[in-house]
């Protein structure tokens, strides 16, 4: 099955091809950062509009390096939620539009369920159960994953998410936006063992983040410090938040009794956490499975890939109604 997805719930058009049985052919990327950077967050009107301008040229693209015309699709995937109304809308127009004019079916995905299932775009996939740490610039949650659309949810952030934290820190220490990436490249000049700061919720018993107290702590620290300090506060932050995604994440595998962990979502590129999950997930026997790096942050791909497997039971032809979900609860979700 050929299906084309659609990803445009915040600031990055993606579009991708996925067949099930060649794999990913395709997939295109416009990210509107720059556009964005100037406001030191995303502005949601200029999102939606951008999102106009860049969703057929991707499609035409993806058509023309994978060598498909329309006519193969067998069906169209985009992301329904959750995200920004105006944004969601774009990718849901288009995609209803297109699907309604090739008499094919077309399907509302889950974007965190695309996430949460883009490490299995890959020749050697995890297999179910999972455990999937689920670290996005939105949310922050732990699950159990028995199979498509059987989510169980172990815990998730009582406040800020974990890419949120590090998007705040980073603004706190002057950076720009999105934070997560710069942070850490700073981190890496820094020493992490000047300054200590508050390990949130670590040893609190259960699944549950929270990481507005620690911004908090280096908000106190950077106005104690000032920003000469700046590295190595960066430095102690990363080692904070990564141990407790990692604390939590290896003590929720336990609890499930599964060996296998998947890490999606943008901060799932952070190196530090990617090293420090391997190396303590092998000593306990787990494995640990990552999307491809382009694959954490958003993208075509997971939309197009969980689409087809969605697709796989869901086969009506698509009509022109169709509403999106700015908040929408993954645990809902009906199971494949
Ligand atoms: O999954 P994503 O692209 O978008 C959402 O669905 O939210 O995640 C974006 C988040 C941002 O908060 C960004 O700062 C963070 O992921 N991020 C990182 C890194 N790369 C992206 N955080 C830490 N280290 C990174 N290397
Ligand atoms: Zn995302």
């Amino acid at each position: 099955m050929l299906v084309l997805g659609i990803e445009s719930s915040c600031d990055e058009t993606g579009v991708a091809l996925y067949d099930s049985v060649r794999g990913l052919l395709a997939h295109a990327l416009y990210s509107q950062i720059a556009m964005h950077n100037d406001y030191g967050g995303v502005v949601p009107e200029l999102a939606s509009r951008d999102h106009i301008r860049r969703v057929l040229p991707l499609t035409r693209q993806v058509l023309a390096e994978s060598g498909c015309t329309l006519e193969a699709l067998d069906g169209i995937a985009y992301t329904q939620g959750p995200g920004l109304a105006g944004a969601l809308l774009v990718g849901a127009g288009m995609a209803r539009a297109l699907a309604f004019s090739l008499n094919i079916p077309a399907v509302g995905v889950h974007h965190l369920e695309g996430h949460m299932l883009s490490p299995l775009i890959s020749d050697t996939p995890p297999e179910f159960p999972f455990v999937a740490l689920l670290v996005s610039g939105g949310h922050t949650q732990l699950m159990r994953v028995s199979g498509v659309g059987r989510y169980t949810l172990l815990g998730e952030t009582l406040d800020d998410a974990a890419g949120e934290a590090f998007d705040k820190t980073a603004q706190l220490l002057g950076l720009g936006y999105p934070g997560g990436p710069a942070l850490s490249k700073l981190a890496a000049a820094g020493d992490a063992s000047r300054f200590t700061l508050p390990r949130p919720m670590l040893n609190s018993g259960d699944f549950d983040f929270s990481f507005s107290g620690l911004k908090t702590a280096v908000l106190t620290l950077v106005r104690k410090q000032g920003l000469d300090q700046a590295a190595d506060i960066a430095a102690a932050f990363q080692v904070v938040a990564v141990d407790v995604l990692v604390g939590k994440s290896l003590a929720a595998c336990a609890h499930s009794g599964v060996t296998r962990l998947v890490v999606a979502g943008g901060v799932g590129a952070n190196t530090h956490l990617r090293e420090r999950l391997t190396r303590e997930a092998a000593a306990r026997g787990i494995s640990v499975f990552y999307p491809r790096l382009e694959f954490c942050t958003d993208n075509g791909a997971m939309i197009a890939y969980a689409g087809a497997q969605r697709l796989a039971t869901h086969r009506k032809t698509s009509d022109l109604t169709f509403a999106v979900k700015p908040r929408w609860e993954l645990a809902t979700l009906d199971a494949v």
